[in-house]
C-alpha cells in the first residue's frame, strides 16, 4: 500500500468560504517553475493575461490570445499540487455572448485543467456569469479598474475618486455575487469603496491596489519580486531579482570573456 498522501488542491467553496475570515493570499504566476515556488504559499493563483505584457512585452492585455493563455495555464497547473489555479479569459474570447463566453471557458478548462475562470466587467457580465456557473463553469469576476477596457476607460485610473461614481461600481460588485461569481477582483479602487463592497457583498473580494479592507490580496508576481522596471505605486517591492539577474549575467558574461569559465571538474562537483 502506497505511504504517500495525495495532496488535495483548494476548491472553490473553499475559497467562496474565506468570506470575512482569514485573508486569501494570491500571486499570479505564468509558468511551471515560479508556480512551484507560489504554491507553497499561495491559496490560488491566477494566470493573468497580464503575462501580456510581463512576459511578451505588450503595450496592454488587449492582444493577448487564447491559446497563449492556455499555454500558461498548463504550464502553472503541472507545477501545482496545491493552490486553486485560475485562468484569465482574454480580450475577445467571452464578450460577445454567454454561448461564446462558456464554448471558450469550456476550451481553458479542458485543455490546462484549471479550476476556474476569471473574466473582466460588472453587471454587464452578469447573464454570461449566470450562463457559466449553471452550466459547471467556476467564475472569478474583476471590477473596478478593468484593464481589457483601458481603451474606453481613458487609461489605468484609480476607480472611485468621484463619489458619485460609488454606485455604479456597487452594483457591479453585486450584480457578479448575485449571478454566482465565487469572488470578485477589485483592481485599482479608493479604500472607502473597496471597504463598502467589502461589507456589501457576500463573496470575497481580492484587492489589487484596492486596500487592505479586502478580502484578500493579489499582486502580479514579477512586480512584487522587483523584476519589472516599473512597478505600480501601491505594490510593496519583496525582492530584488532585477538587479540580482544583472549581476549574475554580467559576471557570467565577464567569466565567458576573460576565459575564467570553471573547469567541468569545478562545475560537476
Ligand atoms: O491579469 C492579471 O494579472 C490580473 C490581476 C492584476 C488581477 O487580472
Amino acid at each position: 500500500m502506497s505511504t504517500q498522501t495525495r495532496i488535495r488542491r483548494t476548491t472553490v467553496p473553499q475559497i467562496a468560504a474565506r468570506k470575512g475570515g482569514e485573508p486569501i493570499v494570491s500571486l499570479t504566476s505564468y509558468h511551471a517553475h515560479t508556480a512551484a515556488i507560489v504554491d507553497k504559499h499561495a491559496d490560488f493563483i491566477l494566470v493573468g493575461d497580464s503575462l501580456g505584457m510581463v512576459m511578451h512585452g505588450m503595450d496592454s492585455t488587449v492582444g493577448v490570445p487564447l491559446d497563449l493563455m492556455i499555454m500558461h495555464g498548463r504550464a502553472v497547473v503541472r507545477g501545482t499540487q496545491r493552490a486553486l489555479i485560475v485562468v484569465d479569459m482574454p480580450f475577445g474570447s467571452y464578450e460577445e455572448s454567454p454561448n461564446m463566453a462558456f464554448r471558450n471557458a469550456a476550451k481553458v478548462m479542458k485543455e490546462t485543467g484549471c479550476g476556474a475562470i476569471k473574466i473582466e466587467g460588472g453587471a454587464r457580465m452578469a447573464d454570461t456569469i449566470r450562463f457559466l456557473t449553471e452550466r459547471g463553469i467556476p467564475v472569478m469576476a474583476h471590477t473596478g479598474l478593468t484593464p481589457q477596457s483601458s481603451h474606453v476607460m481613458g487609461g489605468f485610473k484609480t476607480q472611485g475618486r468621484d463619489e458619485d461614481t460609488w454606485p455604479a461600481h456597487e452594483a457591479d460588485a453585486q450584480a457578479v455575487a448575485d449571478a454566482g461569481a465565487f469572488a470578485v477582483v477589485l483592481e485599482g479602487m479608493v479604500e472607502p469603496l473597496a471597504a463598502r463592497i467589502t461589507k456589501q457583498i457576500p463573496i470575497p473580494t481580492i484587492g489589487i491596489g484596492a486596500s487592505v479592507e479586502c478580502d484578500g490580496q493579489i499582486l502580479v508576481l514579477e512586480d512584487m519580486l522587483g523584476l519589472n522596471p516599473w512597478t505600480p505605486k501601491f505594490v510593496k517591492v519583496y525582492g530584488r531579482l532585477g538587479p540580482m539577474i544583472e549581476e549574475a549575467v554580467e559576471a557570467y558574461a565577464k567569466d565567458v570573456r576573460t576565459r575564467a569559465f570553471p573547469t567541468e571538474d569545478e562545475v560537476y562537483r
